[in-house]
């Protein structure tokens, strides 16, 4: 069990009882409770809102029971809130038509996560004993995926550099039986034009991680994810503001192999790749400059307009890689625009794809696992906002329009091949703590990718 998760036991013996109520159950479900307790539940003005908690006592004083109020239900990890709220013990959920007992176990267990890589871990936390049909096994591989994903996202750079990207992609890889193969040094600066230039600023070397797992003959699904380890910007360096949060721009590579990690796990009936450009986009002599012209992969020839638009540049030589087997399904993920940000809000990644019935299966799968996105527009007309006096193309629009839609363009032209290509545009931190969704790095769509590909290519 990753050390950042509570547990979940298998003897409900004495397990205290968590009671779930609405607005319609907790009439009728206050009416049953013993006299004394119905008084304490009013006296502590208990109301079935969401996330709403009473301790109930015994008649000697002891826990006896949970009150827990989910108010309209619709916050699908609302039971994420107990494990911060509840003290150190055993829990079970009483059996009610108003929670799902396996949504219930996955977001208790989501929202049990502390990162304690730097500090003595804190109080002990409860435990929860999943109720019967709860699939314990997949719960837990969900979760500790996500907690995997979240630990290299909080990581800082200091501690997280490319070559540790490499490192956590190669254990879970050790994990699964999957193969790694990595490309760095002149390889890189001959067969990744664009990831070496965008990481030789840096004293920690680029590389190139590319796993494989699956039979070769299964339908082929590759995933890529931006492992920026740390963004200063480059040249274009940007102001502290912008800058304090940047370890978190690894946080598609972290997706992506939290994404791997669970179908993997699962044993879905695919050929998986999973692709990695991991880079530090730093600041030095050896820097790239605002006007240098590259030759990508893919051979178009990139003007860089902004050294601080790196994550298109890596992840264009990394789609050209996938692009040249055209997947039956190509997914990346990446922390590439602020502009996604300003668009969609922290908690709502921005996904962009071509394919109607893929984007409604991505919608889908995101409502499902409560992991939502929402699809933006890969507006054709605006790719000229992306044209060069001198290259092929340029890496920015001169202008501040629509930023997350010509980032979705740029990285669109390096994938010419694949039919079904899916690119979420996501923030990768939780800004402040929500029930499930401790406050810190955050994978989002990897549960939601995972469900999708679940339900496409099931175990066999
Ligand atoms: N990693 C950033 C994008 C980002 C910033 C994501 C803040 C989440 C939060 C990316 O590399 C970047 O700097 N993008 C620039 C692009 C611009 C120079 C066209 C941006 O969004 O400002
Ligand atoms: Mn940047
Ligand atoms: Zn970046």
């Amino acid at each position: 069990m990753n050390q950042s998760l509570s547990r979940l036991v298998r003897d409900a013996g004495d397990a205290v009882p968590i009671t779930c109520v609405t607005p319609e159950s907790w009439p009728r479900i206050e009416a049953a409770l013993p006299g004394p307790q119905a008084a304490y539940a009013r006296a502590t003005d208990f109301a079935p809102k969401a996330g709403r908690i009473a301790l109930l006592p015994a008649a000697d004083g002891r826990l006896a029971g949970v009150l827990f109020g989910l108010g309209d239900g619709r916050d699908r990890l609302l039971a994420g809130k107990l494990p911060g709220a509840l003290p150190p013990g055993s829990y079970r959920f009483a059996p009610s038509e108003n929670v799902d007992p396996t949504d219930a176990a996955l977001a208790w267990l989501l929202g049990s996560y502390r990162f304690g890589r730097y500090r003595e871990a804190g109080a002990e936390r409860p435990a929860l004993a999943p109720s019967e049909g709860v699939d314990v096994e997949a719960v837990t591989r969900i979760a500790e995926a996500v907690a995997l994903g979240r630990d290299l996202v909080n990581t800082p750079a200091n501690d997280l550099g490319p070559a540790e990207i490499e490192a956590a992609i190669r254990a879970v890889a050790a994990r699964h039986g999957a193969d790694v193969a990595v490309v760095a040094g002149a390889d890189l600066a001959r067969d990744f034009p664009l990831v070496h230039t965008v990481g030789a600023s840096s004293p920690r070397a680029p590389r190139l991680i590319d796993l494989t797992w699956g039979p070769a003959d299964a339908p082929r699904v590759t995933l890529v994810g931006k492992g920026v380890a740390f963004d200063t910007g480059g040249l274009d360096i940007k102001p502290s503001s912008g800058m304090l949060l940047m370890k978190k721009d690894m946080g598609g590579s972290a997706a992506a192999l939290a994404a791997a990690d669970m179908v993997m796990g699962a044993g879905l009936n695919l050929r998986l790749r999973l692709i990695v450009p991991a880079v530090e986009n730093a600041v030095s002599g050896e820097a790239f400059r605002p006007g240098d012209v590259i030759r990508s992969r893919a051979g178009l020839t990139v003007e860089i307009g902004n050294t601080d638009a790196e994550g298109r540049l890596i992840l264009a030589d990394a789609l050209a890689l996938a692009d040249a087997e055209a997947p039956d399904l190509l997914v990346d993920f990446a922390t590439l625009t602020g502009a996604a940000r300003v668009a969609l809000g922290p908690d709502l990644p921005a996904f962009f794809t071509e394919d109607e019935a893929l984007a409604q299966a991505v919608s889908e799968a995101g409502l499902a696992v409560a992991d939502p996105v929402w699809r933006l527009p890969l507006h054709e007309p605006y790719a000229s906002l992306l044209d060069s006096k001198v290259a092929d193309l340029n890496n920015v629009s001169g202008g501040p329009f629509a930023g997350a839609i010509t980032a979705a363009l740029f990285l669109r032209r390096f994938a010419p091949a694949t039919r079904a290509h899916v690119h979420f545009d996501l923030y990768g931190w939780n800004p402040s703590t929500k029930p499930g969704r401790p406050e810190g790095g955050e994978v989002q769509t990897a549960r939601l990718v995972h469900a999708l590909l679940a339900r496409r290519y099931p175990k066999v």
